[in-house]
């Protein structure tokens, strides 16, 4: 991700429910334990997202697609592309919040291996809502995608 990209993101983030500002977006790219991360197709920025790390401790704090975009693997790619930086750079667990009636994520977020780990009870604001903490070791991960491999 370049700061060159922030408009195109604040543009997919304004497609749905609390969208991050400009500034915050921003942000990510100067954050010393972080990584961010744009999909592009043909040129334009269609997807994007973020994480933070300590140790072997990750947090993924976004993934969003251009909703034109959407459910054709681009955040698939996006997930398996940070998955495999951090775990390179010693994360083991990666976590993560999603609104609990958030159920498209959630299944997004299933088939990408995440289990849940707790729920966190009126985390959200505007609407309240409650989320639901979602954990995936990458080292199970990777010994799962190595027993798919035919
Ligand atoms: C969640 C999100 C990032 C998924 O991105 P995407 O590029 O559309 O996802 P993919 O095409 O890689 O989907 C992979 C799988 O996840 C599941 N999935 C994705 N979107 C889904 C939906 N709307 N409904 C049900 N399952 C879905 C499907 O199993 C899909 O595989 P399939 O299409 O072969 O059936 C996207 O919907 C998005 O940007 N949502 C808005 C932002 C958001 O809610 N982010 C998460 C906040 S915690």
């Amino acid at each position: 991700m370049r700061r060159a990209d922030c408009a195109a993101l604040a543009e997919i983030e304004s497609s749905y429910p609390s969208p991050w500002s400009a500034s915050r977006i921003v942000s990510e790219l100067i954050c010393p334990r972080g990584i961010a991360l744009v999909a592009e197709k043909k040129g334009m920025v269609v997807g994007w997202c973020c994480a933070r790390f300590i140790d072997t401790e990750a947090e993924l704090l976004k993934i969003a697609v251009d909703p034109s975009y959407r459910r054709i693997h681009v955040g698939t790619r996006l997930m398996a592309e940070i998955i495999s930086c951090l775990t390179r750079w010693g994360v083991v667990t990666i976590f993560l919040e999603v609104r609990a009636a958030n159920y498209p994520a959630i299944h997004f977020y299933g088939t990408m291996g995440f289990v849940q780990a707790g729920v966190r009870r009126g985390y959200y604001r505007e609407p309240v809502e409650d989320g639901l903490l979602l954990g995936l070791n990458v080292t199970e991960h990777a010994k799962a995608d190595d027993e798919r491999e035919p």
